[in-house]
């Protein structure tokens, strides 16, 4: 399974890079908000640091916008993929742009519909939202494997992006689930490092080491 950082700080986006287990970056507005920069600077940011795969989202909610906003995008680096809502003009822009040969990744996926949807204009990636699901009391692992059975049933080549990650539990669960990435907040991925057991070992390890050595 892939990983990806969810967060538009350049910063974090760096560190796990460094860490060598990192395939791309996504972001959203409020993502964008939080960073404290503009799109276009973020993202310009963000292709000079990782090797591909950088989700920036589009904004207009009218087909011929978004569109026009994600031929903007693409000047910043061919690295991007273009984050659009799951609307009835969101999947128009994404037949278009796929025509194109222009990446695109429908976001706010709730539901197995949707992401058939989806994937029938073309979607390069679908963000089904995990956490956001699991807060209104659905089953969000469920829906994973709904859409992974659907897209193995007919073979489309959509790639499923797990967002809204809220727990390493959930990247536990959706790569068991055979998700194709998960989209991870930085917290979350230094999470997963971690384990009591694995501190308690190499502190007994390095005592034994200086004991060994008298
Ligand atoms: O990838 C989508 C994500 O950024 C939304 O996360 O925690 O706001 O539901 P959250």
């Amino acid at each position: 399974m892939k990983i990806y950082v969810d967060t538009a700080i350049v910063d974090e986006i760096r560190q796990v890079w460094e860490l060598g287990i990192l395939d791309g970056v996504t972001t959203n507005p409020s993502l964008i908000l939080k960073s404290g920069r503009n799109l276009t600077d973020a993202l310009k940011e963000i292709s000079q640091i990782v090797d591909d795969c950088i989700s920036g989202e589009v904004i207009s909610l009218d087909y011929q916008g978004m569109v026009k906003e994600a031929l903007e995008l693409m000047k910043i680096s061919k690295k991007i993929v273009i984050k659009i809502p799951m609307t009835k003009d969101g999947l128009k822009a994404v037949k278009e742009l796929t025509a194109q040969g222009i990446r695109t990744n429908v976001t706010l996926v709730f539901s197995a519909n949707q992401a058939l949807l989806a994937a029938k204009a073309g979607a390069t990636y679908v963000s089904p939202f995990l956490g956001r699901l699991d807060d209104v009391g659905e089953d969000s692992m469920q829906l994973i494997h709904d859409i992974k059975q659907i897209y193995q049933n007919y073979q489309f080549p959509t790639q499923i992006i797990c967002a809204s990650i809220r727990s390493p539990l959930h990247v536990l669960k959706c790569a068991k689930a055979g998700a194709d990435i998960a989209t991870v907040p930085y917290k979350i991925i230094m999470d997963m490092f971690n384990h009591p057991l694995t501190n308690v070992g190499i502190d007994r390890f390095l005592q034994d080491y200086e004991k060994s050595k008298k």
